[in-house]
C-alpha cells in the first residue's frame, strides 16, 4: 500500500509538472507579444521626425521582425532598443520611451536628437547601457542619477551638454564606462569614486581644476582638451632611494657587515637580473608568436579613420538589423576568406547579430553606377540568394553587408581537409546544393527584365542555407569591379571560354560556371588544381578526357562511393554538368531548364522510370562540335 501511495504521489507530481508546463507554454504563447510596449514605440516613432522608413507595424511580431528591438526571453517586454544613425530629429517626445520600464539597453546614437537631457529617462530603472552620443542634446545633466542602480555604460559624448558634471554620478555604483567627451561641461571634475569604472573620457570640455585622486588612474588623454591644473598629489618618487643612504650613515661603525650585505645584495641583484632577462626573452618569444595565432580575429577599422564624414550605410527594406558604420568597425571581425574581389569577414555586432562584411578591393564603377547596381541587387529576395542587407560606398572604402550562414560555403565544406575526423559531404547534400544553387541563379537571371548576370559563380560564392540548400552570394559584383586580368581568370577555372573582360559576362557564362560547380560536386576536385610541378589541370578538360576514354565511375569523388544506389543519379548530374560546360554558349541550356533537369535527377531515378533521355552521345560529341564551331560569343 505504501509503495502504491508513493507511486500515486509520483504520478500526481508528474501531472502537476505537466499541468504547470502546459500552463506556462500557453501563457507564453498568449503573451508572446509585448503589446503595450509596441504601442509605446508606435507612439514614439509617430511623434518624432525620421527619414529612414521603419518596419514597425502593430500587425507584425515586434520580437521577431521589428528593426532594432530585442525582447525579454518570454517575449513579454522589450528589453533593448537600438536605432543608431536612424536620422531621428528633434527632442525625444516625453512619456514615450521612458515607459519601456524593462528597457536595459537604449542606443539612439548618431541621430539628430536635440533638447535637454530627457529627464523622464530616470524611470528606466533597469537600464544598463545608455548610448546618446553624437546628437545635438544641450543644457545641464540632471542632478540626480539615483534611479540607475544597474547602469554600466553611459555615453553622452559629442553633444552640447554644459554645466558641471553632477557629483551624483558617483551613485552609479555599477558604472564601467563613462564618456562625456566633446561637450561643454565646465567647473571642476567631481570626486567620482566609482571602483567599477574601467573607461573614462572627459576630453574636450571646459573643465578646470585638478584631477581628483580616484580618477588619477586614467590616462591623461581622458582629460585632454580641458584647462586642468597638474595632478594634485605627485607620487613620492624620490623617497625610497633616499632612505638607504640614511641607513648607510648610521651603520658606518660596522663596515664588515656592510660589505657582506652589499655583496649579498649584489649577488641577489645579479640573480634577479638573470631571472628577469630569461623571463623577458621568453615573453618576447610569446609576443612574437601571438600575432600569428590571433591573425584571424581583427577589427574592420581601416587605415583611413575618417569614414564618418563621407557617407553612411545604405540599408535595404525589410532589414531588421540596426547598426551603423561605427558598430561595424567596432565589431570583432573574423576573416572568412580572401577572394578575387576582396576580403570577407564575419562580424559579430553589439546586439549579438552576425553579418558577413565584404570589403571590396578594386571597384571600378563610379558612385552612381555602383548605387544603381546595388539597388537592383539589394531588392532581390529569394531563399536561394544570399540577401544583401546594406552597402557602404566612399572614396576609400566599399563594404557589402550580407546575411551570415553558419554552415560555410560549398567550397569550404567540400574541400575541407580530408581526414578521419571529417564527415564527408553526402550525396543528398550535394544534390540539395545543386538544386538550390540552380534555383537561385535562375531567379537572378529573371531579374532586371531577364538581363541580370551574376558574373562570378563559384563554389566559394555558394553557401548552405538553413535547409542546407545552395544559396548564391556576390550577385552582380563582377559588373562593378575592375576587370580581372586573363591569368587570374584562367586559374579560377570557372570562367567560360568566351569570357574575356570579366565585366562583359552573359547568362550563358553563368551556366558554364554552374556546370563547373556541378562537376566539382561530383568529383570533389577543385576546378583547377596543380598536380605536381607547375601543371594546372582544368577540371572541365579532365572530366572530358576521362569521360571520352571510357564511360566510367572514375570521375566520381571516392567519398561518394560509400553511398548505395546513387550511380544513376551521379551519371545524370554529370550529363547536366557536361551540357552546361559546352564550349559554345548556344549549346548550353538556359538556367530555367537547368533547374528542371537538376530537380528531375531524384524524381526520375526514384520512380524507376527509364527516362534517361538526356542524350549520352552529346556528352562525348560536344567538345568536338564545340571546337568546330569555335568560340562565338552570343550577346544576351
Ligand atoms: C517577419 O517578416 C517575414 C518577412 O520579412 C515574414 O515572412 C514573417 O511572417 C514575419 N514574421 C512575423 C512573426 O510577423
Ligand atoms: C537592477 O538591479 C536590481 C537591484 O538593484 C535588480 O533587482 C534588477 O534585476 C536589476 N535589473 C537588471 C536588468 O539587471
Ligand atoms: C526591472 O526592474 C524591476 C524592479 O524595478 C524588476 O522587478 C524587474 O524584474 C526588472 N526586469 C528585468 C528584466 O530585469
Ligand atoms: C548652457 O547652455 C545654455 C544654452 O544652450 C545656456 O543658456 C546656459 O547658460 C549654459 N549654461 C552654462 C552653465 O554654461
Ligand atoms: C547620491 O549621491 C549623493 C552625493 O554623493 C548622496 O548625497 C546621496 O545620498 C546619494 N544617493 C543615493 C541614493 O545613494
Ligand atoms: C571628439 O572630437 C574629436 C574631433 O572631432 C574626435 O577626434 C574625437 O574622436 C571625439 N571624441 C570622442 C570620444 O568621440
Ligand atoms: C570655457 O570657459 C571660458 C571661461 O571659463 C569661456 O570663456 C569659454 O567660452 C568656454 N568655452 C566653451 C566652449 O564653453
Amino acid at each position: 500500500m505504501k509503495k502504491m501511495g508513493k507511486n500515486l504521489n509520483k504520478n500526481k507530481n508528474m501531472l502537476l509538472f505537466f499541468a504547470i508546463f502546459f500552463f506556462r507554454t500557453i501563457v507564453s504563447i498568449v503573451t508572446a507579444e509585448p503589446v503595450e510596449d509596441k504601442q509605446i514605440l508606435i507612439n514614439f516613432i509617430q511623434s518624432i521626425p525620421h527619414n529612414r522608413a521603419i518596419n514597425w507595424d502593430m500587425g507584425s511580431s515586434a520580437c521577431a521582425n521589428w528593426t532594432g528591438i530585442t525582447c525579454s526571453p518570454d517575449g513579454s517586454r522589450i528589453t533593448a532598443l537600438r536605432l543608431p544613425a536612424f536620422s531621428l530629429h528633434g527632442p525625444i517626445p516625453p512619456n514615450t520611451l521612458s515607459q519601456l520600464s524593462d528597457l536595459q539597453i537604449l542606443s539612439l546614437r548618431s541621430n539628430g536628437l536635440t533638447g535637454p537631457f530627457p529627464s523622464d529617462f530616470s524611470n528606466l530603472r533597469n537600464l544598463t547601457a545608455l548610448y546618446l552620443q553624437s546628437n545635438g542634446f544641450y543644457g545641464p545633466l540632471p542632478l540626480s542619477f539615483a534611479n540607475w542602480n544597474n547602469l554600466s555604460i553611459l555615453d553622452l559624448s559629442n553633444n552640447g551638454f554644459n554645466g558641471s558634471i553632477p557629483i551624483s554620478i558617483s551613485n552609479l555604483s555599477h558604472l564601467t564606462a563613462l564618456n562625456l567627451a566633446n561637450n561643454s561641461f565646465s567647473g571642476e571634475i567631481p570626486n567620482l569614486n566609482i571602483p567599477s569604472l574601467q573607461a573614462l573620457d572627459l576630453s574636450n570640455n571646459n573643465l578646470t581644476g585638478p584631477v581628483p585622486q580616484p580618477l588619477e588612474r586614467f590616462p591623461s588623454s581622458a582629460f585632454a582638451g580641458n584647462d586642468l591644473s597638474p595632478f594634485s598629489s605627485m607620487p613620492p618618487v624620490l623617497s625610497p632611494t633616499s632612505q638607504p643612504s640614511k641607513k648607510k650613515s648610521t651603520k658606518l661603525g660596522e663596515p664588515a657587515i656592510l660589505g657582506i650585505a652589499i655583496g649579498g645584495c649584489a649577488l641577489v641583484f645579479v640573480l634577479l637580473a638573470l631571472i628577469m632577462i630569461l623571463r623577458y626573452s621568453k615573453d618576447e618569444k610569446e609576443v612574437s608568436e601571438r600575432p600569428q595565432k590571433e591573425e584571424k580575429v581583427t577589427k574592420l577599422r581601416s587605415g583611413s579613420q575618417n569614414v564618418n564624414g563621407n557617407g553612411s550605410l545604405v540599408f535595404f527594406e525589410g532589414s531588421s538589423l540596426a547598426f551603423d558604420l561605427e558598430d561595424l568597425f567596432r565589431a570583432s571581425a573574423e576573416v572568412l576568406g580572401k577572394g578575387t574581389f576582396g576580403t570577407t569577414y564575419k562580424a559579430a555586432l553589439e546586439d549579438t547579430s552576425i553579418v558577413v562584411v565584404k570589403r571590396l578591393k578594386e571597384v571600378a564603377a563610379a558612385k552612381k553606377d555602383f548605387e544603381l547596381q546595388m539597388e537592383l541587387v539589394g531588392n532581390i529576395r529569394h531563399e536561394n540568394v544570399v540577401t544583401l542587407r546594406a552597402y557602404y560606398y566612399s572614396k576609400d572604402e566599399k563594404l557589402m553587408v550580407y546575411d551570415y550562414f553558419d554552415q560555410g560555403s560549398v567550397s569550404s565544406v567540400l574541400h575541407a581537409k580530408r581526414d578521419e575526423n571529417r564527415t564527408p559531404l553526402d550525396w543528398n547534400s550535394r544534390l540539395q546544393i545543386a538544386i538550390g544553387a540552380a534555383r537561385g541563379i535562375a531567379y537572378i537571371h529573371a531579374q532586371s527584365g531577364g538581363k541580370l548576370v551574376h558574373g562570378n559563380i563559384k563554389a566559394s560564392n555558394i553557401f548552405l542555407n538553413t535547409q542546407r540548400y545552395g544559396c548564391i552570394s556576390d550577385v552582380g559584383l563582377a559588373a562593378v569591379m575592375t576587370p580581372l586580368t586573363p591569368p587570374v581568370m584562367r586559374i579560377g577555372g570557372y570562367r567560360a571560354p568566351e569570357v574575356g573582360d570579366t565585366r562583359k559576362v552573359y547568362q550563358a557564362s553563368d551556366v558554364y560556371s554552374f556546370g563547373v560547380v556541378l562537376l566539382e560536386l561530383l568529383t570533389g576536385k577543385s576546378p583547377s588544381h596543380a598536380t605536381g610541378g607547375e601543371e594546372v589541370v582544368h577540371l572541365v578538360r579532365w572530366v572530358h578526357s576521362v569521360v571520352r576514354e571510357e564511360w566510367t565511375a572514375e570521375v566520381f569523388d571516392v567519398e561518394l562511393l560509400r553511398y548505395p544506389n546513387i550511380e544513376e543519379e551521379m551519371v545524370e548530374m554529370l550529363q547536366i554538368g557536361m551540357q552546361c560546360v559546352a564550349r559554345s554558349p548556344e549549346q548550353r541550356p538556359k538556367m530555367a531548364e537547368v533547374v528542371k533537369l537538376v530537380e528531375d535527377i531524384r524524381r526520375t531515378t526514384n520512380t524507376g522510370a527509364s527516362e534517361v533521355s538526356t542524350p549520352t552521345t552529346e556528352v562525348t560529341a560536344s567538345p568536338v562540335v564545340a571546337q568546330q564551331i569555335g568560340s562565338s560569343v552570343v550577346a544576351m
